[in-house]
C-alpha cells in the first residue's frame, strides 16, 4: 500500500481548527480508497512557538521538512507577533527554499456558492491563477538606511529573473493548451518600466512556443475592474507575486468568499515537497470559536490528491463541496448557515461514504 507521509504546520488562529478537519477528510478518503494511507505528522510551530523560543520553526526544521510528501499548512500569523517575522520565518522561508514557484489558486464559482456579483452564473466565474510564488515583489532585497533618523530611506526591489518569469509564463501556457483553455497575463508595463516590461516580453516570447493557446494581457488595474465586471474574459491567468495575492482574495470575493479559496504550492520538478493550504489568514476576529469555514482546507486537500494522482477523489471533493453548497444545510456562518468546522467536516465526510 502506497503511502503519503504529510508533515502538517497547522499554525494559529483558525488554522489548527480547519487544518484537524482536512486531516479527518483525507484519513477518509484513503480509507474508501483501501489503495493508499496517510500517514501525518504535527509540527508545533507557529506564533505560539515564537512566543516561547523566539524562533517560527525549530533550528533545522527545513531539513525535517524535506523529509515528507508535501506540507499541509492552515494559516500562519497571531497579534503580539509581528506579521513581517511570523510569515517570513515560516510559510515564506518553505515557499522560497523548496522552490515552490507555482501558486496554483482556483477561482471558480461552484454551486450553491454566494456570489455579490449582478447577472453572472456559475460558469462566468471559472479562472485558475498561476502566481509566481517565489521572487518578484516578495524576493525580500532592499534595505533601510538611517533607521530612525529623520533622513530615513527604505528601498524594497522587485526581483524578477528570466529563469524565474519564464518557468511561471511556461507553466501557465502548459496549462493552458493542455486545459484548451486562453491564457491572460496581468502585469503593469505601464508604470513598472523594468520589472513588467520584462515580463511581458517575456511572455510573448514564451508564447511563440503556444501557437494554439489564445492569449491576452492585461494591465492590473483593468485586470481588477473586469474580474468584478466581466469574469468570464479570464480563464488561466499568469501574474506576478503580488499581483496574484491580490487578486486571487479578490477572486476570493466573487467565488464564495475566504472561507472557499484553496491554493497549493507547487514545486512542479518534484526535487521538495509540495504545500497545501487554504488563501486565508489566521483570522483572529473568529479563532477559538469553532465556526471557521473548512471547505477552503478540504479544496486544497483536493488539490493535495491531485497531486499525488488520485485526480478521481480530487474531483469527488469538489463534487462534495458543491453539494454542501447547494444544500445549504450545514454551513459556517460566513455562507450564511450556523454549523460549526466539525459539523461541516462530518458532512463531507458523509457525503464521501453516502
Ligand atoms: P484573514 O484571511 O485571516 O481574514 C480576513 C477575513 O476573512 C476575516 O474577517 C476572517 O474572519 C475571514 N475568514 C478568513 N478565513 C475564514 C474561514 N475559513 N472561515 C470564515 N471566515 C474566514 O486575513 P487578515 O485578517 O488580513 O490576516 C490575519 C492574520 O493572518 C495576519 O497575521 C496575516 O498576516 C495572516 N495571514 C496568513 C496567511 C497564511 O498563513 N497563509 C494568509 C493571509 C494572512
Ligand atoms: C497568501 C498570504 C501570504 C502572501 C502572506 C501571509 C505572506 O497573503 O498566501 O495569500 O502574501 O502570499
Ligand atoms: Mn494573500
Amino acid at each position: 500500500m502506497k503511502t503519503h507521509k504529510i508533515a502538517v504546520i497547522a499554525g494559529d488562529g483558525i488554522g489548527p481548527e480547519v487544518i484537524n478537519e482536512g486531516i479527518k477528510v483525507l484519513n477518509a478518503v484513503a480509507e474508501l480508497d483501501g489503495n493508499f494511507k496517510f500517514e501525518f505528522t504535527h509540527f508545533p510551530w507557529g506564533c505560539e512557538y515564537y512566543k516561547e523560543t523566539g524562533k517560527m520553526m525549530a533550528d533545522g526544521g527545513m531539513d525535517e521538512l524535506k523529509k515528507y510528501d508535501a506540507v499541509f499548512l492552515g494559516a500562519v500569523g497571531a497579534p503580539g507577533v509581528p506579521d513581517h517575522i511570523s510569515l517570513w520565518d515560516l510559510l515564506l522561508v518553505i515557499r522560497k527554499q523548496f522552490d515552490q514557484y507555482i501558486n496554483l489558486r482556483p477561482v471558480k464559482l461552484l454551486k450553491g456558492a454566494p456570489c455579490p456579483l449582478k447577472d453572472v452564473k456559475e460558469e462566468d466565474v471559472n479562472m485558475i491563477f498561476v502566481r509566481e510564488n517565489s521572487e518578484g515583489e516578495y524576493a525580500g532585497s532592499g534595505s533601510w538606511l538611517f533607521k530612525d533618523k529623520p533622513n530615513e530611506v527604505v528601498i524594497q526591489d522587485g526581483v524578477f529573473s528570466r529563469v524565474g518569469c519564464e518557468r511561471v509564463i511556461r507553466y501557465a501556457y502548459e496549462l493552458a493548451k493542455k486545459e484548451g483553455k486562453t491564457l491572460t497575463s496581468i502585469s503593469k508595463g505601464n508604470a513598472l518600466n523594468y520589472s513588467m516590461v520584462f515580463w511581458d516580453k517575456i511572455f510573448k516570447e514564451v508564447g511563440k512556443d503556444y501557437p494554439e493557446v489564445k492569449t491576452y494581457s492585461y494591465l492590473v488595474d483593468a485586470a481588477s475592474m473586469f474580474m468584478v465586471k466581466d469574469p468570464k474574459r479570464f480563464e488561466i491567468v499568469v501574474t506576478s507575486n503580488l499581483f496574484g495575492d491580490i487578486l486571487t482574495d479578490l477572486g476570493a470575493a466573487i467565488a464564495g468568499g475566504m472561507g472557499l479559496a484553496a491554493g497549493a504550492n507547487l514545486n512542479p520538478e518534484r526535487k521538495f515537497p509540495s504545500m497545501f493550504e487554504p488563501i486565508h489568514g489566521s483570522a483572529p476576529d473568529i479563532a477559538g470559536k469553532g465556526i471557521a469555514n473548512p471547505l477552503a482546507t478540504v479544496w486544497s486537500a483536493s488539490q493535495m490528491l491531485d497531486f499525488f494522482g488520485h485526480e478521481d477523489w480530487g474531483k469527488k471533493l469538489i463534487d462534495v463541496i458543491e453539494e454542501i453548497l447547494v444544500e445549504k444545510k450545514v454551513l459556517t456562518p460566513d455562507l450564511g448557515g450556523n454549523s460549526s468546522t466539525k459539523d461541516v467536516g462530518a458532512e463531507v465526510i458523509r457525503k464521501l461514504k453516502a
